[in-house]
């Protein structure tokens, strides 16, 4: 029995329907397991340790009363643990996770990110206060959560 051509052009315009949903399907997984919504830097969270700048946590002076950051989150605390850096000073931070979902937090400022395992958080404040600032972990992450913490001193 010979098909009628609408019948045929409707099977065709299905099945390539289908095709194409598929595809895009599966692109967008793909494109979500590569590249993170808002689009930062993502990082293998199994070489946190052989990867720059985390391979090196620390403090590094870009400028004048310009500094960049590097930390790494883990159960349960921030390498480093203290930081200091001049008042005045404009501080960008690049946080990563060497394990589980952390939160980056810094109470009286507006530094407040989530720190995933797998992506490099990206955050920026100018520190115009001296004082003792805490670095909090505002993501429950474990029975050490309570205790994670780290410090940043401005300083005069
Ligand atoms: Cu880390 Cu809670």
């Amino acid at each position: 029995m010979e098909m009628h051509r609408y019948e045929k052009l409707w099977l065709m315009i299905g099945v390539g329907t289908l095709v194409a949903f598929f595809l895009l399907l599966v692109y967008s997984q793909y494109a979500m397991g590569f590249m993170p919504a808002d689009g930062h830097a993502t990082i293998d969270s199994t070489k946190v340790d052989q990867t720059p700048p985390f391979n090196q946590p620390g403090v590094f002076k870009k400028s004048d009363k310009e500094y960049e950051v590097v930390l790494v989150a883990l159960a349960f605390g921030f390498t480093p643990n203290v930081i200091e850096v001049p008042v005045g000073s404009t501080v960008h931070f690049k946080v990563t996770s060497k394990d589980v979902v952390h939160g980056f937090e810094i109470p009286m400022t507006r530094v407040n990110a989530m720190v995933l395992p797998g992506h490099v958080t990206e955050t920026s404040y100018t520190f115009k206060k001296p004082g003792e600032y805490l670095i909090l972990c505002n993501e429950y992450c474990g029975v050490g959560h309570h205790m994670m913490m780290g410090k940043l001193r401005v300083t005069e």
